[in-house]
């Protein structure tokens, strides 16, 4: 166990990735890294990251960007509340910290959408200061070389696994500990195949010893996908269609999408069709174009996309005369954010075969 930190250490230094935010002490930089690659690979995250870091170079042109701007640079990569949260935690540095991070890892913590991970992340790599980093792939690492059956979706499992990370780290090397352990994890001890012959820990780790690496970590909880079945309207003209904003605190809060219609379960179209007349209050028939199936974290999303047909004598305008809907040129449809879910089958829908 004491040799823990120094087998990961030199594991590292032959193994472990160049990645750009490792090459920089920018606190900045760094945090953009960290809020990008939670819930997102790296090899999906590094395109957004840099793109990122090219429209918004420091943290005060991120607290000057277009919400809609910053929306669009966040398109594809899911949890939109991360990029709203940036926003509003750039704002704060800029106008409560004279437009610096603030240097410790309490301080760090108080900026939204910050927890205790991330706040770790800036404060071990940009300051050098002695924090673990506790994230999914540490959780593995740890609950696999001690072979801990605690939970680590429980209370009691943060706390022991946070404890065991911080008497584990290299207080002379916060960063380079943090960085190896995150690597071992992503690249060797990974979730379903684990490849041990390769691990430098292996002849002490536990589960290895008992052959039980795929039973840690333990989680109490499985998750149970909640299902929702979404009717979205293509209402359009040659020139204009219908979209809205979602402001709910929902999914894809700040995104656009076509008017939509949710049901509690499967529903057949002449159902849709009376639905849709009654929201634009006038006589429409619907058509279905197409149906998608898409997976989030916690949800299962039915999809089903509609060309809708309104009476002639009504137009767009008089349409949404008592609804919120907004009016958008086909030819502009590009620029506006969609979820992925839209904004993959989006040539689809305006010209359905
Ligand atoms: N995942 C989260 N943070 C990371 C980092 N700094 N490097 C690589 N993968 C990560």
């Amino acid at each position: 166990m004491t040799n823990f930190p120094k087998i990961i250490r030199e594991w590292y230094f032959q193994h472990g990735r160049r990645l750009p935010w490792r090459e920089t002490k920018d606190p900045y930089k760094i945090w953009i890294s960290e809020i990008i690659l939670q819930q997102t690979r790296v090899d999906q995250g590094l395109a957004y990251y840099h793109r990122f870091i090219k429209a918004f170079p420091n943290v005060k042109a991120l607290a000057d960007a277009h919400e809609t701007r910053l929306m669009q640079l966040w398109q594809g990569l899911g949890y939109y509340s991360r990029a709203r949260n940036l926003h509003h935690a750039a704002q704060s540095i800029v106008n409560e910290h004279n437009g610096t991070m603030p240097q410790t890892y309490e301080k760090i913590k108080t900026l939204k959408g910050i927890g205790p991970y991330t706040s770790a992340a800036i404060a071990s790599f940009a300051f050098g200061l002695p924090h673990a980093v506790v994230d999914g792939n540490v959780y593995r690492v740890l609950s696999r070389y001690f072979a801990k059956p605690i939970p680590i979706d429980s209370g009691e499992g943060k706390k022991f696994f946070n404890s065991l990370a911080n008497n584990l780290l290299d207080k002379k090397d916060p960063a380079t500990h943090n960085q190896a352990i995150m690597d071992l994890g992503a690249m060797v001890c990974k979730p379903a195949n684990p490849n041990c012959f390769e691990c430098p820990l292996h002849q002490s780790c536990a589960a290895y010893a008992t052959g039980t690496q795929t039973e840690y970590p333990v989680k109490t909880k499985r998750i149970k996908k909640k299902k929702r079945y979404l009717h979205f309207l293509i209402v359009k003209n040659n020139t204009h269609i219908l979209t809205e904003r979602r402001n709910n605190k929902d999914i894809w809060e700040g995104l656009f999408q076509f008017p939509l219609i949710e049901t509690p379960k499967l529903t057949e179209n002449h159902e849709i069709t009376k639905m849709a007349s009654s929201l634009f209050k006038t006589s429409i028939t619907t058509k279905e174009i197409l149906r998608k199936k898409h997976q989030l974290t916690h949800q299962e999303l039915h999809a089903t996309f509609y060309n809708t047909e309104i009476p002639k004598e009504s137009n767009l305008a008089e349409l949404v005369n008592t609804t919120s809907y907004d009016i958008t040129p086909v030819n502009k449809l590009h620029e506006v954010p969609f979820p992925q879910l839209i904004q993959k089958n989006l040539d689809e829908l305006l010209n359905p075969t």
